[in-house]
């Protein structure tokens, strides 16, 4: 599964955007066909998105292309016009209910079969910005084995259930918290919502640090300048690092002589502690590798 710290949308219908989009090092650059293009512009976002996908380079940067969402009615026409040009993945937004994802693994499986894909090899994003989506989120994770990573839709998550938005961010909390729970107990990557003050560094600094400790594994970013940051911040530092294999050596050697749990650093170290040191390290070894193995981050 490619690694996915920084999401960056580029609005479909701008070629300067994306050719600039290719150049950042972005893990994933998504060529946007839904909410940042015009619905007038939906004709020529298409064309430019199948244009970009066959003629650019995107180095190691994953080629993603959110679609429209099914109830739009446009869905079945993104497909048509992106498939053909070899996007890794296509996202598909407002996902609230789980008959919506059977119908893309339907129609994503039946192109990779008469285009003589290897099935499974186009992998599915979902985006959850709705109370439905919420409360079918556990239905949704396990209605296709192409699904790879979920992605919070903060600012339509509060159009629908009424709240208000605030920096501190409570009234997302439950669902965010859900998105990361049914993401990690079906091997899924979670993706949080964008912070869209894009000129506030400290903001956008603050929320990916709130974000990647409640267990997300990237962000939706919308500029350039908030690619670096958001990867830095979603990337296991040295001392974090140094850190998590202290305690795992230190693990093994009390464990050979029989003692589970023991103290490190005036703290207590017992499995679920090693556990948790080992995940780190894993995280980190994927990211340095930049590779498209595993599970979850
Ligand atoms: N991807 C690639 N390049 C981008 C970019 C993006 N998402 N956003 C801005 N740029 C480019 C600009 O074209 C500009 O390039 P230039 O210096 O060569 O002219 C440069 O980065 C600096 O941009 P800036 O002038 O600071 O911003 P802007 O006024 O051009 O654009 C936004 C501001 C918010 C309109 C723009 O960032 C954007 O469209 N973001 C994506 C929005 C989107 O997709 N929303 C839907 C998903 S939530
Ligand atoms: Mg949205």
């Amino acid at each position: 599964m490619h690694v996915r710290r920084a999401l960056l949308y580029v609005p479909g219908d701008d070629r300067h955007k994306a050719e600039k989009a290719i150049g950042l090092e972005a893990d994933c650059v998504c060529l946007d066909l839904e909410d940042g293009v015009a619905p007038n512009r939906k004709e020529d976002a298409r064309y430019e998105v199948a244009n970009s996908l066959n003629a650019m380079q995107f180095g190691h940067s994953e080629k993603l292309v959110r679609i429209n969402s099914i109830p739009s009615g446009l869905c079945a026409q993104d497909l048509e016009a992106i498939l053909p040009n070899k996007p890794d993945g296509v996202y598909l937004p407002k996902v609230s209910r789980v008959d919506e994802i059977q119908w893309m693994d339907e129609k994503v499986g039946s192109y990779e079969k008469r285009a003589g894909v290897n099935p499974g090899e186009i992998t599915l994003v979902v985006g959850i910005e709705s109370a439905l989506g919420v409360l079918h989120l556990s239905d949704i994770c396990q209605a296709s084995t192409r699904l790879s990573a979920l992605v919070f839709g903060a600012e339509d998550y509060i159009a629908d259930i009424g709240g208000r938005r605030t920096v501190q961010g409570l009234e997302m909390l439950y669902a965010r918290s859900a998105l990361v729970t049914c993401a990690v107990a079906f091997g899924l990557q979670a993706i949080d919502m964008v912070c869209t003050e894009y000129k506030n560094v400290k903001r956008l600094l603050d929320e990916s640090q709130a974000g990647m400790e409640l267990g997300f594994t990237g962000k939706q970013v919308i500029h350039p300048d908030q690619v670096a940051p958001v990867q830095r911040a979603f990337t296991p530092d040295m001392s974090e690092i140094e850190n998590a294999e202290k305690i795992v050596k230190a693990y093994q050697a009390h464990m050979a002589i029989g003692k589970g749990a023991f103290t490190l650093d005036d703290r207590m170290v017992d499995m679920p502690v090693v556990k948790a040191a080992e995940r780190l390290l894993a995280k980190a070894g994927k990211i340095k590798s930049k590779g498209n193995e595993g599970q979850g981050d």
